[in-house]
């Protein structure tokens, strides 16, 4: 049996289902609607997507409120749509993996409504209850700005139950055995239907116990390490990618010796990505990946800018988050729990210069980077809607009604377009995108191509480049003999960079190699001492050969 590996190379692509593409004309997008779409996201050169939740659900957090954890929302689809996805994808080449939410179901789970009907029931051992709100108080709130316990009673079962995160979601007991195999069954059950792995959720509050914050504790590694071995022994090609919004130190152990989850996401270096930006200096990012302890081998970060939920402040310090708000999020209506509920191209002034060097900087980083549907080409956001549902709104993929996303009314839609500002659908749309070669659709794509034909980007170790002026970011990636060298220019104004292979650790061994220049694959002249001058949030990128 040999240990997958595709994962290390990958280009992720995340997408909601009900926001990508309606098929049927009913309001919402849909699998067969994803379906027809596949050779658009294959266009973009990504090769996994990430379905968000697809499962029947009440849909009070978008389908992490899970009641049938076996089948399909009706809205979106039925399960031999599916299936018809996945055969579609693997025609292609495409891997897609879907969210497994572990920590809690939804209060219109079968099992919970069992389990508040009757005390006896089996199922009520399902859930975590107590006849008081006061056990484990040192687990935090998640959501601040909606919950103010981790405890609620319930009127039916006459006790309390204990949810980490919105009241409609009551966490699962894993110190049950019997919870413990239920989800290793749903896991088998969707590796069955051909997915390649799983986006596991909230993985750091599995279990609880008294005198502990509830979060990465040694019960919750062990039960993910069991349900690696079992995707090892029975599906060896699947992945399993950690959601654990935590410091790197703690971060770290869930990756095992390689024996627990195969990626994670890198929170902490995300918002120092945008902090980078802001302050137009490279040291947050540098700081944090020196931070970061090595993994192993097989295993992967995955980096990211946006995802689907508010960009979460909570891997910074305190100083650090007030700053940030009050850089990208100067309203308060921005602001949500510990973070900013924004898309990328509004909170970088939809500046394709930024956004296309955003993505540059993650794309040089350690890690499998992931995009967020509609963020390749700049989509905007509407802060006005509830929750988080402004950073989820419809597809925009022309300029024809409802932005080509479904021919409903447009009252019809579960969430509106965006219709007005410079984000409209009119103006920031994929049809536009298409027919404009300058594009950051275009751009963000010759990227993916440039990434997928550089081994160094997905297998690589890194080092930085310690001599550059502050405000430009450097790194060296190198695998085998491949050795990319990638400059950025932070700052709104042109940097010139002296790159000495004398002087630069990184690059010790390289003098008088020969050069590509990465982006457009001409000669670039050996590694001397050399200098150049980057444009403004211009980025520079050379190969060579060790
Ligand atoms: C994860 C999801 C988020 C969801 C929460 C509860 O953090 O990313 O969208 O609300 O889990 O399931």
């Amino acid at each position: 049996m040999t240990a997958p590996t595709w994962y290390k190379d990958a280009v992720f692509y995340e997408l909601y289902v009900r926001a990508f593409r309606d098929s049927n004309g009913d309001g919402h997008g849909d699998l067969p609607g994803l379906t027809q779409r596949l050779d658009y996201l294959q266009s973009l050169g990504v090769t996994c997507l990430w379905l968000q939740p697809i499962y029947p659900s009440p849909l009070l957090d978008d389908g992490y409120d899970i009641a049938d954890y076996y089948g399909v929302h009706p809205d979106f689809g039925t399960l031999d749509d599916f299936r018809r996805l996945m055969v579609a994808a693997k025609r292609r080449g495409l891997r897609v993996v879907a969210d497994l939410v572990v920590n809690h179901t939804s209060d219109q789970h079968p099992w919970f409504q069992a389990a508040r009907a009757d005390r006896h029931s089996p199922y009520r051992d399902y859930y975590v209850w107590s006849d008081t709100p006061d056990k484990y108080p040192d687990a935090r709130i998640i959501f601040l700005d909606t919950e103010t316990s981790n405890w609620t009673f319930d009127p039916v079962a006459g006790q309390y139950f204990w949810h980490r995160f919105y009241s409609s979601q009551p966490d699962l007991n894993f110190d049950n055995p019997a919870v413990q195999a239920e989800m290793l069954k749903v896991m088998a059950f969707w590796l069955d239907l051909g997915l390649d792995g799983f986006r596991v959720d909230a993985v750091p509050y599995l279990f609880e116990r008294e005198g502990t914050t509830g979060e990465n504790l040694p019960e919750t590694h062990a039960y993910l390490k069991r349900m690696r071995a079992f995707v090892d022994q029975h599906y060896p090609e699947a992945v399993l990618l950690a959601e654990a919004n935590q410091w790197p130190a703690d971060l770290r152990p869930y990756f095992g010796d390689g024996d627990e989850f195969h990626l994670a996401f890198h929170f902490p270096v995300m918002p120092r990505l945008f902090m980078a930006l802001a302050r137009g200096t490279a040291a947050p990012i540098v700081e944090i990946m020196r931070a970061t302890p090595p993994i192993p081998p097989s295993a992967q970060w995955c980096t990211f800018l946006r995802n689907h939920d508010e960009l979460t402040l909570e891997m910074v310090t305190e100083a650090e988050r007030q700053w940030l708000w009050n850089f990208y999020a100067p309203e308060p209506r921005m602001r949500q729990n510990l973070g900013i509920r924004r898309r990328l191209a509004p909170l970088l002034g939809g500046d394709w210069r930024k956004l296309e060097l955003a993505n540059a900087l993650l794309f040089s980083l350690p890690g499998t980077p992931i995009f967020y549907y509609g963020d390749e080409i700049g989509m905007g956001d509407n802060i006005w809607l509830d929750d988080r549902d402004g950073l989820r709104t419809p597809m925009q993929w022309d300029a024809g009604p409802n932005a080509g996303f479904s021919a409903a009314p447009a009252d019809k839609l579960y969430a509106p377009v965006i219709a007005s500002g410079p984000f409209a659908y009119e103006r920031v749309n994929l049809a536009a995108q298409l027919a404009d070669p300058t594009s950051l659709w275009h751009r963000l794509r010759r990227l993916v191509e440039i990434r997928k034909a550089h081994p160094a980007f997905g297998w690589g170790d890194f080092a930085f480049l310690d001599q550059l002026p502050p405000s430009v970011f450097g790194i060296m990636r190198r695998h085998a003999r491949q050795v990319v060298v990638a400059l950025h220019n932070l700052t709104a104004g042109p940097q010139t960079v002296s790159l000495d292979p004398a002087r630069e650790p990184a690059l010790a061994g390289l003098l008088g190699a020969a050069l590509t220049d990465t982006l457009t694959g001409q000669p670039a002249g050996r590694m001397e001492l050399r200098r150049f001058t980057l444009q403004p949030y211009a980025y520079f990128w050379l190969t060579a050969e060790a």
